[in-house]
């Protein structure tokens, strides 16, 4: 169930536009997760970056005329049709989208894109009046309907000198969109709410209690869960990353922020995925000014209260929803863990030992063994956490989660 977009073959159709220079950006990603990729590009898309660059990135020629022929002297644009696995294209100009739109092959990009039967990503990018205009909003609703994807254009400041819808999203989030065709929709009627990261209990307006949880693995769950069409919300403690794209946000500091988080959104999920790392303690009280040194010259004695445990207390009103914890142990794994699940009520518990360089908290990696409720136990391979993710998703969609919206309210 990976979404890896590894070894496919992919097609990135540039145009005419001032973001074709993001797409020297695309083909760059695409080639770090070891994608195979073609270029093609309109006459007009020569004007904006050189094919030269293109071909050199990708070592492979640039196909930007319909009188192109291999070695083999077969016909290039449908010999790529035939092999491509997916297309993106960006920029996509008003142009490209009413020649798609309309059936037109006038040169080697709109006759290739007749030719394909694979996904299209298809990435608007133009003015703001251009592209709130009658004809491409019409053209873009006949591609939908065709079964086009198409990719949102970000608002903000745009080459023209004005302020609206029409930018070209960052390149990442391109590619992310792409890696989402790959993937299968076997959570498309769920509700998913994901929690990552740390909490921060103050200690006074400048400090606080914390531990180092990156966020990394929740964010991947929320992003990989989003892949596999759910609807997705991600509540989530201070982190740097970025948003993964189309989950709903919520950004919560303190453990007490997150519990009122989770238990605004508990009722509507069909499965509950606990990763945050929730601080066990806070300071009974918080100083409302900056804590003076001179004022404390020996010592500083802080008095902590425990927190609410949050999933304990999902796992009180669980119902028939999924109920998935994490247990980060230093030790004794299979019995910690195995005491959570039975503890806190849960179908399946995440298990792993921090303190590793390859497994744990701020890792990209995550060496994980899965406790389940009927005493499975499956440990995983070192793997990424997207793919730590997927796997955990294939297991939570076995577990066949109950896709009604009237579920089991379980004791309170
Ligand atoms: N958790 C929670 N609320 C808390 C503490 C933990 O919801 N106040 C959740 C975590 O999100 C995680 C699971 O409980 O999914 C286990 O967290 P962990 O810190 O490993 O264990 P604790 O229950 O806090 O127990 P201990 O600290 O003694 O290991």
């Amino acid at each position: 169930m990976n979404n890896s977009i590894k070894n496919k073959n992919i097609i990135l159709g540039v145009c005419g536009g001032i973001a074709a220079y993001k797409s020297v950006e695309i083909l760059r990603l695409l080639q770090k997760q070891n994608a195979g990729v073609r270029v093609m590009m309109t006459p007009n898309a020569c004007h904006f970056a050189g094919p030269l660059t293109f071909e050199a990135l990708s070592g492979r020629p640039v196909c930007s005329s319909l009188f192109e022929k291999d070695v083999e002297s077969s016909i290039r644009h449908i010999d790529w049709a035939r092999e491509a696995d997916a297309v993106i294209i960006a920029p996509a100009t008003a142009n490209i989208i009413g020649k798609m739109a309309g059936g037109i092959a006038d040169d080697a990009l709109s006759t290739f894109l007749l030719a394909v039967t694979c996904p299209v990503l298809v990435c608007p990018s133009m003015n703001t009046h251009m592209y709130e205009s009658r004809a491409v909003q019409r053209n873009l609703e006949i591609l939908t309907a065709d079964g086009y994807r198409i990719v949102t254009p970000e608002s903000g400041e745009l080459a023209c000198g004005t302020s609206g819808a029409g930018r070209l999203p960052e390149p990442p989030i391109i590619v992310d969109r792409l890696e989402k065709c790959f993937t299968l929709p076997d959570l498309a009627d769920k509700k998913v709410l994901v929690t990552a990261g740390p909490t921060r209990e103050a200690i006074d307006p400048v400090r606080f209690i914390s531990n180092p949880s990156s966020g990394k693995m929740g964010y991947a769950i929320a992003r990989a869960a989003e892949h596999r069409d759910a609807d997705v919300t991600l509540i989530s403690g201070p982190t740097a990353l970025n948003p993964p794209v189309n989950v709903e946000m919520i950004r919560v500091n303190s453990a007490g922020e997150m519990a009122d988080a989770v238990f605004e959104h508990m009722e509507q999920s069909h499965i509950i995925i606990k990763t945050a790392a929730v601080a066990d303690y806070r300071p009974m009280d918080t100083a409302s000014h900056k804590i003076k040194k001179h004022e404390h010259r020996d010592k500083l004695v802080l008095s902590l209260t425990p927190t609410l445990d949050i999933l304990k207390t999902l796992g009180q009103r669980k119902g028939n929803r999924v109920l998935v914890g994490f247990a980060a142990e230093t030790r004794d794994l299979r019995d910690n863990a195995k005491k959570k699940l039975d503890a806190k009520n849960l179908d399946l518990i995440v298990g792993n030992l921090i303190g590793r360089p390859e497994s744990g908290f701020e890792s990209d990696t995550n060496s994980v063994t899965l406790f389940f409720k009927d005493g499975t136990v499956e440990a995983l391979p070192n793997m990424n956490k997207d793919e730590v993710a997927h796997v955990l998703l294939d297991r939570i969609a076995a577990l066949d989660p109950c896709s009604d919206t009237a579920m089991d309210q379980g004791a309170d």
